[in-house]
Protein backbone atom coordinates (compact mmCIF):
# COMPACT_ATOMS: atom_id res chain seq x y z
CA UNK A 1 0.00 0.00 0.00
CA UNK A 2 1.41 3.63 -0.87
CA UNK A 3 0.74 6.09 1.74
CA UNK A 4 0.38 9.78 0.19
CA UNK A 5 -0.01 13.15 1.67
CA UNK A 6 -1.65 15.08 -1.56
CA UNK A 7 -0.40 19.12 -1.13
CA UNK A 8 -2.50 21.09 -3.65
CA UNK A 9 -3.78 24.35 -4.99
CA UNK A 10 -6.93 22.92 -6.18
CA UNK A 11 -7.48 24.31 -9.59
CA UNK A 12 -8.56 21.89 -12.39
CA UNK A 13 -5.36 19.83 -12.52
CA UNK A 14 -5.37 19.29 -8.99
CA UNK A 15 -8.98 17.98 -8.82
CA UNK A 16 -7.91 15.41 -11.68
CA UNK A 17 -4.22 14.41 -9.43
CA UNK A 18 -6.76 13.83 -6.47
CA UNK A 19 -9.50 11.64 -8.45
CA UNK A 20 -6.65 9.73 -9.75
CA UNK A 21 -4.66 8.96 -6.84
CA UNK A 22 -8.58 8.38 -5.49
CA UNK A 23 -8.92 5.78 -8.15
CA UNK A 24 -5.77 3.72 -7.60
CA UNK A 25 -5.51 0.38 -6.13
CA UNK A 26 -2.84 -0.01 -3.53
CA UNK A 27 -3.02 3.96 -2.54
CA UNK A 28 -4.09 5.71 0.85
CA UNK A 29 -4.50 9.26 0.86
CA UNK A 30 -3.17 9.95 4.43
CA UNK A 31 -4.36 13.56 4.47
CA UNK A 32 -4.60 16.56 1.87
CA UNK A 33 -2.64 19.85 2.34
CA UNK A 34 -3.58 22.95 1.39
CA UNK A 35 -1.92 26.06 0.04
CA UNK A 36 -2.60 29.30 -1.79
CA UNK A 37 -1.55 28.93 -5.54
CA UNK A 38 -4.19 28.71 -8.51
CA UNK A 39 -6.58 30.75 -6.22
CA UNK A 40 -7.11 31.90 -3.07
CA UNK A 41 -6.49 29.33 0.05
CA UNK A 42 -10.03 30.04 1.13
CA UNK A 43 -11.34 28.38 -2.76
CA UNK A 44 -8.67 25.66 -2.70
CA UNK A 45 -10.19 24.49 0.57
CA UNK A 46 -13.47 24.50 -0.74
CA UNK A 47 -12.85 23.29 -4.03
CA UNK A 48 -10.82 20.30 -2.93
CA UNK A 49 -13.72 19.28 -0.16
CA UNK A 50 -16.01 19.96 -3.83
CA UNK A 51 -13.70 16.92 -5.52
CA UNK A 52 -13.67 14.26 -1.98
CA UNK A 53 -17.44 14.79 -2.01
CA UNK A 54 -17.99 13.61 -6.12
CA UNK A 55 -15.58 11.00 -5.35
CA UNK A 56 -17.69 10.36 -2.15
CA UNK A 57 -14.16 10.20 0.28
CA UNK A 58 -15.08 12.90 2.49
CA UNK A 59 -13.29 10.63 5.11
CA UNK A 60 -9.88 12.32 3.59
CA UNK A 61 -8.41 14.94 6.35
CA UNK A 62 -8.31 18.41 4.34
CA UNK A 63 -5.82 20.95 6.14
CA UNK A 64 -5.66 24.95 5.54
CA UNK A 65 -2.33 25.91 5.08
CA UNK A 66 -0.43 28.77 3.61
CA UNK A 67 -2.36 31.47 2.60
CA UNK A 68 0.47 33.82 1.35
CA UNK A 69 3.93 33.08 -0.74
CA UNK A 70 6.98 33.18 1.91
CA UNK A 71 7.70 36.46 0.54
CA UNK A 72 6.55 36.69 -3.54
CA UNK A 73 3.96 39.01 -4.39
CA UNK A 74 0.23 36.93 -4.19
CA UNK A 75 -0.62 35.67 -7.12
CA UNK A 76 -3.62 33.66 -8.86
CA UNK A 77 -4.09 31.96 -11.77
CA UNK A 78 -8.23 32.58 -11.89
CA UNK A 79 -7.93 33.65 -16.05
CA UNK A 80 -7.26 29.91 -16.82
CA UNK A 81 -9.09 27.93 -13.68
CA UNK A 82 -11.75 30.32 -13.03
CA UNK A 83 -12.58 32.90 -10.30
CA UNK A 84 -12.94 30.22 -7.92
CA UNK A 85 -10.31 27.91 -9.14
CA UNK A 86 -12.81 25.64 -10.51
CA UNK A 87 -14.08 26.64 -13.60
CA UNK A 88 -16.22 29.24 -11.98
CA UNK A 89 -19.16 26.09 -11.89
CA UNK A 90 -20.55 26.85 -8.43
CA UNK A 91 -22.17 23.93 -6.58
CA UNK A 92 -24.94 25.41 -4.09
CA UNK A 93 -24.31 21.87 -2.49
CA UNK A 94 -20.60 22.34 -2.02
CA UNK A 95 -19.82 21.03 1.15
CA UNK A 96 -18.69 23.57 3.98
CA UNK A 97 -15.37 24.83 5.86
CA UNK A 98 -16.62 23.15 8.58
CA UNK A 99 -15.62 19.36 7.45
CA UNK A 100 -12.09 21.28 7.61
CA UNK A 101 -9.50 19.32 9.93
CA UNK A 102 -8.19 22.09 12.35
CA UNK A 103 -5.00 20.92 13.04
CA UNK A 104 -2.62 23.63 10.53
CA UNK A 105 -1.59 21.54 7.07
CA UNK A 106 2.29 22.14 7.88
CA UNK A 107 1.67 20.80 11.80
CA UNK A 108 -0.46 17.81 9.79
CA UNK A 109 2.40 16.96 7.67
CA UNK A 110 5.00 17.01 10.22
CA UNK A 111 3.02 14.84 12.42
CA UNK A 112 1.58 12.49 9.61
CA UNK A 113 5.52 11.34 8.47
CA UNK A 114 6.77 11.46 11.85
CA UNK A 115 3.93 8.66 12.32
CA UNK A 116 4.86 6.46 9.31
CA UNK A 117 8.86 7.36 8.78
CA UNK A 118 9.84 6.12 5.37
CA UNK A 119 6.89 5.27 4.46
CA UNK A 120 4.99 8.62 3.32
CA UNK A 121 5.47 9.82 -0.79
CA UNK A 122 4.57 13.62 -0.85
CA UNK A 123 2.75 14.71 -3.48
CA UNK A 124 2.80 18.41 -4.04
CA UNK A 125 1.20 20.22 -7.33
CA UNK A 126 0.92 23.90 -6.07
CA UNK A 127 3.16 26.10 -4.83
CA UNK A 128 5.89 24.79 -2.44
CA UNK A 129 4.98 27.17 0.99
CA UNK A 130 3.75 24.54 2.91
CA UNK A 131 6.48 22.29 2.56
CA UNK A 132 9.28 25.19 2.96
CA UNK A 133 7.76 26.27 6.38
CA UNK A 134 7.71 21.80 6.94
CA UNK A 135 11.19 22.24 6.16
CA UNK A 136 11.95 25.20 8.90
CA UNK A 137 9.78 23.53 11.86
CA UNK A 138 11.14 19.92 11.56
CA UNK A 139 14.84 19.99 9.88
CA UNK A 140 15.02 16.25 9.38
CA UNK A 141 11.28 16.20 8.15
CA UNK A 142 12.20 15.49 4.59
CA UNK A 143 14.66 12.89 5.89
CA UNK A 144 11.68 10.81 6.77
CA UNK A 145 10.01 10.83 3.57
CA UNK A 146 10.08 7.92 1.08
CA UNK A 147 9.74 9.91 -1.95
CA UNK A 148 8.76 13.45 -2.87
CA UNK A 149 7.38 14.35 -6.09
CA UNK A 150 6.71 17.40 -7.57
CA UNK A 151 4.86 19.50 -10.64
CA UNK A 152 6.87 22.57 -11.38
CA UNK A 153 9.66 24.20 -12.76
CA UNK A 154 11.21 23.68 -16.42
CA UNK A 155 14.49 22.71 -17.87
CA UNK A 156 14.35 24.56 -20.73
CA UNK A 157 13.43 27.77 -19.42
CA UNK A 158 10.18 27.71 -21.01
CA UNK A 159 7.63 29.94 -18.88
CA UNK A 160 3.80 29.70 -18.48
CA UNK A 161 3.69 32.24 -15.82
CA UNK A 162 6.58 34.78 -16.53
CA UNK A 163 8.62 34.68 -19.37
CA UNK A 164 11.13 31.98 -17.77
CA UNK A 165 8.93 30.87 -14.91
CA UNK A 166 6.47 27.75 -14.21
CA UNK A 167 3.65 28.99 -12.32
CA UNK A 168 4.46 26.94 -8.56
CA UNK A 169 7.99 27.95 -8.70
CA UNK A 170 7.04 31.96 -9.64
CA UNK A 171 3.98 31.51 -7.50
CA UNK A 172 6.86 31.28 -4.45
CA UNK A 173 9.99 31.14 -5.61
CA UNK A 174 11.48 30.91 -2.06
CA UNK A 175 10.04 28.19 -1.23
CA UNK A 176 10.78 26.33 -4.40
CA UNK A 177 14.35 27.52 -3.79
CA UNK A 178 14.42 26.21 0.41
CA UNK A 179 12.89 22.75 -1.15
CA UNK A 180 14.98 21.94 -3.35
CA UNK A 181 18.07 23.05 -1.66
CA UNK A 182 17.16 21.27 1.97
CA UNK A 183 14.95 18.05 0.67
CA UNK A 184 17.14 15.31 0.17
CA UNK A 185 14.81 12.22 0.09
CA UNK A 186 14.39 11.20 -3.24
CA UNK A 187 12.77 13.65 -5.50
CA UNK A 188 10.77 13.91 -8.99
CA UNK A 189 9.74 16.74 -10.81
CA UNK A 190 7.58 16.87 -13.68
CA UNK A 191 8.19 20.09 -15.33
CA UNK A 192 6.29 22.53 -17.64
CA UNK A 193 7.85 20.80 -21.02
CA UNK A 194 7.60 17.50 -19.72
CA UNK A 195 3.80 18.46 -19.52
CA UNK A 196 3.81 20.02 -22.79
CA UNK A 197 5.61 17.31 -24.25
CA UNK A 198 3.03 14.96 -22.76
CA UNK A 199 0.27 16.42 -23.84
CA UNK A 200 -2.80 13.92 -24.98
CA UNK A 201 -4.87 14.78 -27.94
CA UNK A 202 -8.08 16.09 -27.19
CA UNK A 203 -9.97 13.46 -28.84
CA UNK A 204 -9.02 11.14 -26.04
CA UNK A 205 -10.16 14.53 -23.58
CA UNK A 206 -13.60 14.09 -25.27
CA UNK A 207 -13.91 10.30 -24.81
CA UNK A 208 -12.53 10.74 -21.06
CA UNK A 209 -15.22 13.15 -20.47
CA UNK A 210 -17.83 11.35 -21.95
CA UNK A 211 -17.44 8.91 -19.48
CA UNK A 212 -21.38 7.99 -18.20
CA UNK A 213 -20.43 8.66 -14.67
CA UNK A 214 -20.99 11.32 -11.97
CA UNK A 215 -17.65 12.11 -11.71
CA UNK A 216 -17.04 12.72 -15.51
CA UNK A 217 -19.60 15.36 -15.28
CA UNK A 218 -18.44 16.78 -12.56
CA UNK A 219 -14.80 17.48 -14.56
CA UNK A 220 -17.02 18.26 -17.61
CA UNK A 221 -18.41 20.97 -15.78
CA UNK A 222 -15.23 22.33 -13.97
CA UNK A 223 -12.72 21.91 -16.95
CA UNK A 224 -15.17 23.46 -19.33
CA UNK A 225 -13.39 27.29 -18.83
CA UNK A 226 -9.54 26.16 -18.92
CA UNK A 227 -10.59 23.32 -21.47
CA UNK A 228 -11.99 26.17 -24.09
CA UNK A 229 -9.18 28.16 -23.27
CA UNK A 230 -6.73 25.31 -23.61
CA UNK A 231 -8.17 24.51 -27.45
CA UNK A 232 -8.27 28.21 -28.32
CA UNK A 233 -6.06 29.28 -30.47
CA UNK A 234 -4.56 31.64 -29.55
CA UNK A 235 -3.31 30.02 -26.17
CA UNK A 236 -2.28 27.09 -28.51
CA UNK A 237 -0.24 29.85 -30.40
CA UNK A 238 0.95 31.97 -27.81
CA UNK A 239 1.67 29.49 -25.20
CA UNK A 240 3.96 27.02 -24.79
CA UNK A 241 1.46 24.45 -23.74
CA UNK A 242 1.88 22.23 -27.06
CA UNK A 243 -0.99 21.18 -29.12
CA UNK A 244 -3.04 19.15 -26.85
CA UNK A 245 -4.93 18.42 -22.98
CA UNK A 246 -2.15 18.97 -20.48
CA UNK A 247 -3.33 18.37 -17.48
CA UNK A 248 0.36 19.24 -15.65
CA UNK A 249 -0.43 17.67 -11.99
CA UNK A 250 -1.07 14.13 -13.10
CA UNK A 251 1.83 13.42 -14.76
CA UNK A 252 3.58 14.13 -11.23
CA UNK A 253 0.44 12.06 -9.71
CA UNK A 254 0.87 9.62 -12.32
CA UNK A 255 4.38 8.71 -11.91
CA UNK A 256 3.94 8.64 -7.42
CA UNK A 257 1.33 5.91 -7.93
CA UNK A 258 3.08 3.65 -10.91
CA UNK A 259 6.62 5.23 -11.32
CA UNK A 260 7.34 2.66 -14.04
CA UNK A 261 5.23 5.12 -16.01
CA UNK A 262 8.06 7.20 -16.63
CA UNK A 263 10.09 5.70 -19.00
CA UNK A 264 12.58 8.56 -19.44
CA UNK A 265 14.52 10.25 -16.62
CA UNK A 266 17.76 12.27 -15.76
CA UNK A 267 19.55 12.84 -12.41
CA UNK A 268 20.86 15.96 -12.16
CA UNK A 269 21.24 18.83 -9.36
CA UNK A 270 19.05 21.52 -9.52
CA UNK A 271 18.53 25.23 -7.73
CA UNK A 272 16.22 28.25 -8.74
CA UNK A 273 17.28 31.51 -10.01
CA UNK A 274 15.83 34.11 -7.02
CA UNK A 275 17.31 37.29 -8.69
CA UNK A 276 16.78 37.59 -12.39
CA UNK A 277 14.74 40.40 -13.74
CA UNK A 278 13.55 37.56 -16.54
CA UNK A 279 14.55 34.76 -15.03
CA UNK A 280 13.58 34.92 -11.21
CA UNK A 281 11.53 31.30 -10.61
CA UNK A 282 13.47 29.72 -13.17
CA UNK A 283 14.95 26.07 -12.70
CA UNK A 284 18.40 25.78 -13.05
CA UNK A 285 20.11 22.74 -14.32
CA UNK A 286 23.54 21.59 -13.33
CA UNK A 287 24.44 19.71 -16.02
CA UNK A 288 28.36 20.93 -15.47
CA UNK A 289 28.14 20.17 -11.30
CA UNK A 290 29.18 23.57 -10.96
CA UNK A 291 27.06 24.08 -8.11
CA UNK A 292 28.47 20.74 -6.06
CA UNK A 293 25.64 19.34 -5.22
CA UNK A 294 25.48 16.04 -3.60
CA UNK A 295 21.47 15.70 -3.72
CA UNK A 296 20.77 14.72 -7.54
CA UNK A 297 16.73 15.05 -7.87
CA UNK A 298 15.24 13.09 -11.10
CA UNK A 299 13.44 14.81 -14.08
CA UNK A 300 11.01 13.11 -15.89
CA UNK A 301 11.64 13.11 -19.67
CA UNK A 302 9.06 10.80 -21.20
CA UNK A 303 5.82 8.94 -19.70
CA UNK A 304 4.49 5.38 -21.25
CA UNK A 305 1.35 7.24 -22.59
CA UNK A 306 -0.52 4.21 -22.43
CA UNK A 307 -0.55 3.39 -18.48
CA UNK A 308 -0.82 7.11 -17.92
CA UNK A 309 -4.21 7.41 -20.46
CA UNK A 310 -5.65 4.28 -18.44
CA UNK A 311 -4.96 6.06 -14.74
CA UNK A 312 -6.73 9.09 -16.06
CA UNK A 313 -9.77 7.22 -17.22
CA UNK A 314 -10.02 5.24 -14.06
CA UNK A 315 -9.99 8.61 -12.62
CA UNK A 316 -13.58 9.60 -13.36
CA UNK A 317 -15.16 6.10 -13.48
O1 LIG B 1 2.27 25.44 -14.01
C1 LIG B 1 1.23 24.53 -13.77
C2 LIG B 1 1.02 24.36 -12.31
O2 LIG B 1 0.57 25.57 -11.73
C3 LIG B 1 -0.11 23.35 -11.99
O3 LIG B 1 0.17 22.78 -10.74
C4 LIG B 1 -1.33 24.20 -11.90
O4 LIG B 1 -2.35 23.61 -11.11
C5 LIG B 1 -0.76 25.42 -11.22
O5 LIG B 1 -0.72 25.15 -9.83
CA1 LIG C 1 -1.60 22.83 -9.05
Amino acid sequence: MSKLIIDVDTGVDDAQAIMMALAAPGVEILGITCCHGNTPLQNVLKNTLRVLKVCNRLDIPVYRGCGEPLLACKRNAGDYHGKDGLGDSPDPDAPGLDLLNGRNAVKAMIKMVKENPGEVTLVATGPLTNLAVAVQLAPNFHEKLKALYIMGGNTESRGNTSVCGEFNFVADTEAAYIVLDRYTCPTYIATWEFSCRSSLPWSFCDTWLAQDTEKAAFMKKISNLSMMRARSADYQKESTAGKGFNSCDTYAMAAAIDNTIITESEEVAVTVELEGTHTRGMMVVDYMEMLKKKHKVTIMKTVDLEKFKNLLMNALK
